[in-house]
C-alpha cells in the first residue's frame, strides 16, 4: 500500500491531488523586521522544518526581481535585504529554497528609513514592562493603534522586559509574537533593549545564553548611521533626523562595568557615538530609569539608579541628548526638562535644575526630558507612590504606551493610556 502511495505521488502532485504546501515547511514566527535604515532591512522568520530560507523583495509596483537564499538549512532565518533606496516601501515575500512557494501576505512591506538627517516626519513608538499576555498589554496595543490611526509607527523601540516572566523563548512566542499578531511585525521595524526580565532566564535559570540576543538582529554595524558598537548588547542607529541610541542597563559588558561606569565600553562608545551625531534629535533608551519615585522602583534607594543619575546622567548631558525613555518602574512618568541634578530627590531645586526653553548660548543648557513608560504591560507602584519631585506628570493607575513624533523643529509625545485617551503630551521645540 505504501509502495503504490510512493509511486503514485508524482501523478498526484501533478494533478494537483496533492498539494505541495502539505510537504512544505510552515512559519511559526514572523516574519517580523529588524534593523531596517535607510538603505537595508532584515526579515527573520521561524519554520517548523529547518530548510533553506528565500526572500525576494520589490519596491512598491516594481517586479519582484530581487532575491537572495540562505545557504544553510535551519528553522531560524535572517535575511538582510540591501542596497535599498530611502524612504521607500517595499514588499517582500518569504519562502523555503526548495518549495519557492512564496507566502501572499499584503502585511509582508517594510518602509526603508527616510534618508539620514532629512526633515520627514518621522512616528516612534515606544514600549516598556510589556510581555505578559495581560488584558494590560492588549489594551495599549489597541489604544495605540487607534489613537495613531493611518499613521502607524515608522519605528518600534522596547524599553526593556519585553517577556515575561525570565524572557525565555517560549515568553517571546506566547506573551510578544502572539500578542501583537503576524501583521504588525511583518510591517513594523524592532528595535530592543534589554530589561531585567530578559535576563532572568540566565541569572536564575542557569539558562547559558538569553534569547533576547538569539531573536533580534540590531544595527551594531554601524550601518543605520551612528558609530558602530560591534556588540547587540548596545547599538545606535538614525531614523531620518532621530539619532537613536539603545543602552544596555543589565549588563556587566566587561570586567564588572555597567552602564553607570563611565569608562566602561559601552559609555566610552556612547561618548564616542554622541560626539559624531548630527542628527536634530537625539533619544536615549535603556531599561532602568534615573529618575523615578512613583512607580514600582525608588530611584533615591536603588544603587544602579542612583548611580545611572550621578556618573550616566553628566554624559547624556554634555551631548545635549533631548529626551530619555525608561521603563522598569510599571508607571508613568515624565520628568520637567532637566539639567544638573545627579542626587538624591531631597537635593531637587526646581529653580537650579529645570532647564528653561528656550535657552539661548549653551545648548546643554537646553536640558533632557526623562520619560518613564514601563506600563505597556505590567502596571503596579510601590506602596507610596510618591513622584519624584522633577515629575511634570505622571500616572500610576493605569498602563499605557508613548506615541513620539518628530519634524524639522519639533518633538511631540502622547502618552497614551490603556483606555484609549491621550493621558500626558508635551513637546519640545528648536
Ligand atoms: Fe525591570
Amino acid at each position: 500500500m505504501i509502495f503504490y502511495a510512493i509511486r503514485l505521488l508524482p501523478i498526484l502532485i501533478i494533478t494537483g491531488l496533492v498539494h505541495l504546501e502539505s510537504f512544505a515547511q510552515r512559519i511559526t514566527r514572523g516574519p517580523y523586521l529588524n534593523a531596517v535604515t535607510d538603505r537595508s532591512a532584515v526579515i527573520r522568520w521561524r519554520t517548523d522544518k529547518a530548510v533553506k530560507g528565500l526572500l525576494v523583495w520589490s519596491a512598491e509596483g516594481m517586479r519582484f526581481d530581487k532575491k537572495i537564499k540562505e545557504k544553510i538549512r535551519s528553522t531560524e532565518h535572517e535575511i538582510k535585504a540591501d542596497d535599498l533606496v530611502s524612504g521607500t516601501k517595499y514588499y517582500y515575500r518569504t519562502a523555503s529554497a526548495r518549495d519557492r512557494r512564496l507566502t501572499v501576505d499584503s502585511a509582508q512591506f517594510f518602509r526603508t528609513a527616510p534618508l539620514r538627517g532629512s526633515q520627514e516626519p518621522v512616528r516612534i513608538w515606544a514600549l516598556g514592562d510589556f510581555g505578559n499576555g495581560s488584558k494590560n498589554q492588549y489594551d495599549c496595543y489597541r489604544a495605540m493603534l487607534s489613537i495613531a490611526g493611518d499613521h502607524l509607527p515608522d519605528a518600534w523601540i522596547w524599553l526593556g522586559d519585553n517577556a515575561y516572566d525570565a524572557g525565555r523563548d517560549d515568553e517571546y512566542q506566547k506573551n510578544v509574537f502572539e500578542v501583537y499578531g503576524r501583521s504588525f511585525f511583518q510591517y513594523t521595524p524592532v528595535y530592543p533593549s534589554p530589561g531585567n526580565h530578559d535576563y532572568k532566564d540566565k541569572r536564575e535559570n542557569g539558562a547559558s545564553e538569553i534569547a533576547y540576543y538569539k531573536l533580534f538582529t540590531v544595527p551594531k554595524q554601524g550601518e543605520g548611521g551612528g558609530v558602530p558598537s560591534e556588540t547587540s548588547a548596545y547599538y545606535s542607529f538614525d531614523y531620518g533626523n532621530v539619532h537613536l541610541v539603545s543602552l544596555n542597563s543589565e549588563e556587566e559588558t566587561e570586567n564588572g562595568f555597567t552602564v553607570s561606569d563611565t569608562l566602561s565600553n559601552q559609555v566610552t562608545w556612547l561618548k564616542k557615538d554622541l560626539e559624531e551625531n548630527r542628527s536634530t534629535w537625539t533619544v536615549v533608551y535603556l531599561h532602568r530609569p534615573p529618575y523615578t519615585g512613583a512607580g514600582s522602583h525608588n530611584a533615591d534607594i536603588e544603587k544602579d539608579l542612583i548611580a545611572l543619575r550621578k556618573n550616566l546622567v553628566p554624559v547624556l548631558e554634555r551631548y545635549s541628548v533631548d529626551l530619555v525613555v525608561a521603563g522598569h518602574s510599571h508607571v508613568y512618568e515624565r520628568t520637567y526638562p532637566l539639567v544638573g541634578h545627579y542626587g538624591p530627590s531631597n537635593t531637587f531645586d526646581p529653580e537650579k535644575h529645570i532647564a528653561r526653553y528656550p535657552v539661548s548660548g549653551s545648548k546643554s543648557q537646553r536640558g533632557i526630558v526623562y520619560i518613564v513608560a514601563g506600563s505597556g504591560g505590567q502596571i503596579d507602584n510601590n506602596e507610596k507612590g510618591i513622584p519624584h519631585p522633577a515629575t511634570a506628570h505622571y500616572n500610576n493607575d493605569i498602563g499605557g504606551s508613548l506615541l513620539l513624533d518628530f519634524s524639522a523643529n519639533r518633538l511631540g509625545g502622547r502618552w497614551v493610556s490603556a483606555t484609549g485617551e491621550v493621558g500626558d503630551s508635551f513637546f519640545i521645540e528648536k
